[in-house]
């Protein structure tokens, strides 16, 4: 009789058989996705250490030395902590690291943020500078750059980009703008989201988590002083301020920063407008928001909560999710959750946000992934990226005078004087906001000209920035009387740009504008270098220089790109994303204004428009307005019909020239006005801009696309569309361009009733 084979020798051969079949199933059954890990890991974490990931702290490394630990470890080992800032370093994140997830009981990583604004060891110029070039490329590379090094460094999410619209130059974080437009601020805000988080796979080591900021409407600071009220419309905060965020949105930003401002009288930071309406229920936007340093406390200030635990709760529940330096989350949410006035899905929501960007990170996976010395040794600062911010500062300089070709200068045989507060200025070079930036690595104006003239520079510093003090004149005037031409390095220090550095006055400070008058008197041509962080006024000025560039603050490597275009090397072609205006009483000034019932006429017969009596109402310099070596002119433009219709597209054409002996760089901009709509309309809106390379002597056809959804605004009602009407169109060199053609918008219908 056969012996039936025992139950355990059937399982046995049952797992022998079968193994292979569930080791294939395991091959083949997808990775948990993010969504599942994230599901997962909330299931088992307490209300206290879900709380604790909405917890950012600042180390106090960039204020008082190492890390003062003693004041987070303990949360940090009880997963009381899920972000930190400002710990700089491979070494130094893991450190911090190593405590968070060795000691906490389900050992979730720290995020390590950093405001990584222009470049982390290699400053790029700064990114009203950068925004100057118009190059989206060129700018997407630089943040990728940024993100290199910062990754090397241990940083997993960068504070940046600031995507407010600044259209007033007094606030001094114009400087970390893209300027005043909306089109152009935009696209920078794509390119920039592009470069930091590439395409969001976060695959290598080589992206970081970027932060849309300041969310909203911040750079409107009424009478632009920084951290002040903005009171603007619906309207307007949805047709200017709104949609550079929505580009970074749209490009997958991680992460938003609310901004320290109250709008409309309510503050952005316990906003639900802003941060639920529109960012989460219009855009489905779904990474997380982050306080702007103490933005909740300050409700109190604000008056909008009378402490410190009613800002936790208003800020969180109306979208605000991680708290950065308040001390507000981490107290109270947990007892606002066990009374039910935070629902656990608003909190599931927030936590799992954060534990999301987490998990793409990779740092469940390997939480030291991004700390790693060798390569943080390896990567900053090396020659390629030297040699990609040299590039963006050169195309970043925008020449406004150049009287009788006074430029370019020969790149030897010339005694040169070099004179200014800027042309040896490793610190202020670079700009605000400049991460870990190390003044030795800078190359200054002086250091880069001495290596073309040697011997036949003349250097004197003339004055600083600030102060009386003109004891540095007589060395400003023997260097100009030994020289052939007067370069004067004149502008900002670090201090007096970027955030809390709001200016009553628009001009250059201490005794540049005497330094100046100085030199003038000693009869050399002078070439006046802008370098700042916002224009500065130059209408009294400017009658006594032969040429004027704006390197504005052009980092590590601004001395040799400035260098490149006073030879010629490079020939500029950088444009102004702001109007440069001729007096502060100007300010707010920007090109897409509104008409007025009493417009400016051609021929006034009397005083009454609207103007000023004591200046022109126009800037100095327009917006997208910038001279190059060679000279474009534009003729011959043209649409592809003299209807647009619903569903069409329409082609806008002109012919561009470069009349001069040189080649050169022309960024061709594209303009349209709506005449008649339901509600006034801006005399003319950037729709489109080209960078193109002419021969001398080449001319090019170019050509802008516009489909009706293009001409959509808010309209009376303030539905979002477009309207039928009559349209013109400009093409040129900036905002104040005449080349125009006209076209009619019609919809369907209309063209059914014809
Ligand atoms: C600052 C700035 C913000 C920055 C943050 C962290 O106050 O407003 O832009 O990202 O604090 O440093």
């Amino acid at each position: 009789m056969t012996a039936f084979p025992s139950p355990m020798r059937l399982l046995r051969s049952a797992l022998v058989l079968l193994f292979p079949l569930f080791v294939a199933a395991l091959r083949a059954a997808p990775a948990p996705s993010v969504d599942e890990r994230v599901r997962d890991l909330l299931s088992r974490m307490t209300l206290e250490e879900k709380v604790g990931q909405l917890v950012q702290y600042s180390s106090r490394e960039d204020m008082t030395g190492p890390a003062s630990e003693s004041s987070v470890t303990p949360q940090l080992e009880k997963g009381e902590v899920g972000s930190m800032l400002n710990v700089i370093g491979a070494a130094e994140t893991r450190r911090w690291q190593k405590i968070a997830v060795e000691h906490s009981r389900l050992h979730i990583p720290l995020l390590f943020g950093l405001d990584v604004i222009h470049g982390y060891r290699t400053l790029f110029p700064i990114p009203l500078a950068s925004a100057s070039s118009w190059d989206m490329a060129r700018i997407e590379q630089a943040e990728h750059v940024a993100a290199i090094e910062a990754a090397a460094a241990g940083i997993h999410w960068t504070f940046a980009p600031m995507v407010d619209i600044a259209r007033d130059p007094r606030w001094g974080r114009i400087a970390e703008s893209a300027g005043e437009d909306t089109f152009l601020g935009s696209a920078v805000a794509r390119a920039r989201v592009r470069g930091f988080q590439g395409d969001g796979s976060f695959g290598g080591t080589d992206r970081v988590l970027a932060c849309a900021k300041h969310f909203a409407a911040y750079g409107a600071a009424q009478a632009g002083r920084d951290y002040f009220t903005t009171d603007v419309t619906e309207r307007q905060l949805r047709e200017v301020y709104l949609p550079p965020f929505r580009a970074a949105k749209e490009a997958g930003v991680a992460t938003f920063m609310a901004a320290f401002n109250d709008l409309d009288g309510t503050p952005c930071s316990s906003n639900p407008f802003l941060l639920d309406r529109v960012l989460r229920g219009e855009w489905g936007f779904k990474g997380f928001v982050v306080s702007d340093w103490g933005s909740i406390e300050e409700l109190r200030a604000h008056g909008n909560v009378a402490d410190i635990r009613d800002a936790a709760l208003k800020a969180f529940n109306a979208g605000l999710d991680m708290d950065m330096e308040n001390g507000a989350f981490g107290p109270h949410v947990a007892e606002f959750v066990r009374a039910g006035k935070i629902s656990q899905a608003r909190l599931d929501q927030a936590v799992g946000a954060i534990l999301a960007a987490k998990f793409r990170l990779g740092l469940f996976d390997d939480p030291y992934r991004f700390c790693d010395e060798a390569r943080q040794e390896a990567l900053l600062l090396n020659p390629q990226h030297l040699e990609l911010a040299r590039d963006l500062a050169r195309r970043s300089c925008v020449l406004l005078k150049n009287k009788l070709d006074v430029l370019p200068l020969k790149a030897s045989g010339l005694k040169v004087a070099l004179v200014g507060p800027l042309a040896d200025a490793p610190l202020d070079q670079v700009g605000t906001w400049h991460a870990k930036v190390d003044k030795k690595d800078t190359v200054t104006v002086r250091a880069a000209l001495a290596q073309l003239y040697g011997a036949d520079l003349h250097y004197a510093r003339g004055c600083e920035t600030q102060g009386d003090d003109r004891s540095g004149f007589a060395a400003a005037r023997a260097a100009a009387a030994a020289s052939d031409i007067v370069i004067a390095a004149l502008g900002e220090d670090v201090f007096q740009s970027g955030e809390s550095t709001s200016r009553t006055s628009l001009d250059f400070s201490g005794q540049q504008i005497a330094l100046l008058e100085e030199l003038h008197r000693a009869g050399k041509p002078i070439v006046l270098l802008v370098m700042a962080g916002r224009p500065l006024l130059l209408e009294k000025i400017e009658p006594l220089v032969d040429a004027i560039l704006v390197p504005w603050h052009p980092g590590t490597m601004g001395g040799p790109a400035i260098a490149d275009v006073l030879t010629g090397a490079h020939n500029p072609a950088g444009k102004l994303p702001v109007s440069w205006p001729r007096s502060v009483g100007q300010v707010p000034l920007f090109y897409a204004h509104k008409n007025s019932g009493r417009p400016e006429p051609l021929k006034p017969k009397d005083p009454y428009f609207s103007r000023y009596i004591d200046s022109p109402s126009t800037p100095q310099y327009p917006f997208g307005f910038g001279l190059s070596y060679t000279t474009f002119v534009y003729d011959r433009i043209r649409v592809s019909a003299p209807t647009l219709r619903d569903g069409g597209t329409l082609t806008v054409t002109a012919w561009v020239r470069n009349a001069g002996k040189r080649a050169g760089e022309e960024i061709v901009q594209f303009y349209v006005r709506d005449r008649v709509g339901s509600v006034t309309r801006p005399v003319r809106e950037l729709k489109g801009f080209q960078k193109i390379e002419l021969a001398a002597g080449e001319a090019r056809e170019v050509s802008f696309q516009l489909a009706p959804a293009d001409l959509a605004f808010w309209r009376a009602d303030m539905s979002f569309g477009w309207e039928p009407g009559d349209f013109d169109v400009f093409i040129g060199p900036d905002a104040t361009s005449t080349l125009t053609a006209s076209f009619k918008l019609e919809e369907a219908s209309a063209v059914a009733a014809n």
